[in-house]
């Protein structure tokens, strides 16, 4: 299969390579695809149909898997990913207010990327934080008690 000219054909190179390697193990599709997503950055149509036609499965399978999973992307992501926790003890304590605050900030919804692509908000469930909450994960990292703009300013120039 000759994919399309939008990526570097050495991305797709590399793909092929993972699959070669994952496709005899028990499971292999959301580890190739896993994979394929830090390979490309997000996983559009045409990296999906190239690991359904390399492993002979229906398209339409890994389209399912792609969008059960919240892991996974459609679209391109930033370079940074701004959870925000929606789970009960972040919502009742202000997560409405700190999505209303990125937004605003940010110039994004939950889903958006900035036009720079270096923040993608989306929202998740309960982080295991919740004594902080409401709480946003960036990496590595949870932020607690985020409760005024300037603070989530302070926060975010630290991400260049
Ligand atoms: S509900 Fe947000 S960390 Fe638990």
């Amino acid at each position: 299969m000759t994919p399309s000219n939008q990526f570097d054909n050495k991305l797709f190179e590399q793909l092929h390579a993972v699959i070669q390697e994952k496709k005899d193990l028990q499971n292999p599709v959301i580890e190739i695809l896993r994979i394929a997503q830090e390979i490309f950055g997000y996983l559009p149509i045409e990296v999906q149909e190239y690991i359904a036609k390399e492993m002979n499965i229906p398209a339409s399978k890994i389209y399912g898997i792609v969008t059960f999973y919240n892991f996974f992307s459609m679209k391109p992501r930033g370079k940074y990913i701004v959870n925000v926790c929606t789970g009960t003890a972040c919502f009742v304590k202000g997560a409405p207010k700190l999505i209303q605050m990125l937004s605003e900030h940010l110039g994004i919804e939950i889903g958006g990327t900035t036009p720079d692509n270096r923040f993608t908000m989306t929202a998740v469930r309960c982080v295991g934080a919740c004594s902080l909450a409401p709480v946003f994960v960036i990496g590595e990292e949870a932020f607690g008690r985020v409760d005024t703009k300037d603070k989530l300013v302070a926060i975010l120039e630290r991400f260049k």
